[in-house]
């Protein structure tokens, strides 16, 4: 281990390997992008539902902010076929909330979703130095193309078989996603539950099975989260949650609020908001639509019945309708500056791993007895936590 420099600092040529996952819908503001790649990780700008136009325009507004490299996320899904009896169903389940709204009861026209033929255009065009995938990955020709174009490609897997596949379609890095990761599940084979791995387990069997290196994403919040990866295997870490409540993120204030209120339990998965699974803090749309899910129809297609329902609730500042996405980890969310965070983060993984470069005039100070060095990320554990007594031992009647 030779913390910072990874196969992904080198490859990259960024300080830290530390990207900030995509996060589409707002709070993956190009201020955040930015912020996170000048501060010398890698910020990763959400394309998947941007037209060629909304893509390049985005673009051209992180590029207006840093001349640092960041990443562009696309999707690699084939849109889920209309089933119009899951669509008039779910137009049934969504019209009392519409007119709780004010919303007219006639649903807008559904949108054409973008295609990756015009937005991969544009990362040519613009010249893109580092791509991300989520859902799979587009084919191998498509793949050395953009290899071709020196652009560093990243696949998402969330167990071993489509890390498999991802690595045989030629995808350079393999960002792990574990089961405690916020937002859209990236599983692209099998069924929904056998994606939901824990990064514990994920990433070392991953770094284990497959030579692309891998980047670990879920529940990842601090400097521990990010030097555990390292000692589990990882290149790197992708951490969405953990900078949802930065200023520069695009999230709504009141979405923010509840992050760090929450705890790992506030959290479920639901295929409510999009038609695909999400971690996702729960709301009343959430807890209410909860037994219907099956009833719904597929992604993008819920994701746009759902559209003007969270706008006009975001508008308003209606949590119980906007979509929450969160990780397990959310309760560590802070409300300070990406640089200020990743700094912190930086500091904390050179402390946990013993890395870090001696400050002679520190020297002196340094504690005589190791045992009572300080916990760097939590300074006074013993504060909250007593320490355990005999009477303190668990019953045995009550051992299950
Ligand atoms: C608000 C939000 C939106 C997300 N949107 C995307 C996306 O557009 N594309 C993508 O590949 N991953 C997306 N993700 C998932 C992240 O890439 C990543 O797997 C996740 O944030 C890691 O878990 P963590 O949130 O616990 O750090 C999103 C996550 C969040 C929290």
């Amino acid at each position: 281990m030779n913390w910072p420099n990874t196969a992904l600092t080198e490859r990259l040529g960024i300080s830290y390997p530390i990207i900030q996952a995509p996060m589409a819908g707002g709070p993956g503001s190009p201020q955040l992008v930015a912020a996170v790649s000048n501060a010398g990780g890698l910020g990763s700008l959400a394309g998947g539902y941007l037209h060629a136009d909304q893509l390049r325009a985005a673009i051209t507004e992180v590029r207006a902010l840093t001349d640092r490299p960041f990443a562009v996320n696309l999707t690699a899904l084939k849109p889920a076929k209309p089933d119009p009896a899951k669509v008039a169903r779910a137009c049934e389940l969504l019209a009392p909330y519409r007119a709780e709204l004010g919303l007219p009861p006639e649903f807008p026209e559904m949108p054409e979703p973008p295609g990756l033929d015009e937005q991969l255009d544009v990362i040519l065009d613009m010249q893109i130095s580092v791509l991300s995938f989520v859902f799979g990955a587009p084919d191998s020709e498509y793949l050395t193309l953009l290899q071709e174009a020196g652009i560093t490609i990243l696949g998402t897997a969330t167990h071993l078989l489509e890390a498999i596949m991802l690595e045989e379609s030629g995808v350079d890095f393999i960002v792990a996603q574990g089961g405690e990761a916020g937002g859209l599940r990236g599983t692209f084979v099998g069924q929904p539950e056998q994606g939901l791995v824990g990064i514990m387990t994920l990433v070392p069997l991953l770094a284990k099975h497959v030579a692309a290196p891998i980047i670990a994403a879920g529940g990842i919040m601090d400097g521990r989260g990010i030097a555990a990866t390292q000692v589990l295997g990882a290149a790197g870490v992708q951490m969405g949650t953990a900078f949802l409540g930065c200023p520069e993120s695009g999230a709504h204030p009141a979405y923010k609020a509840l992050l760090s209120a929450g705890s790992e339990i506030a959290t479920t998965l639901s295929r409510a908001l999009t038609g695909r699974h999400g971690r996702v803090l729960r709301n009343r749309l959430v807890n209410e639509l909860h037994r219907h899910e099956a009833e719904l129809p597929g992604f993008p297609l819920q994701l746009f019945l759902t559209q003007d329902l969270r706008q006009a609730a975001m508008e308003r500042g209606l949590t119980d309708f906007m979509a929450l996405w969160a990780g397990q980890g959310c309760h560590l969310c802070e409300d300070r500056p990406a640089a200020e965070l990743i700094a912190t983060w930086v500091e904390q993984v050179e402390d946990l791993l013993g890395v870090r470069t001696p400050d002679p005039s520190s020297a002196i100070a340094a504690p005589a007895d190791e045992s009572h060095a300080a916990d760097p990320v939590d300074p006074a554990p013993a504060a909250r936590a007593p320490e355990a007594t005999v009477d303190d031992a668990p019953d045995p009647a009550c051992a299950i």
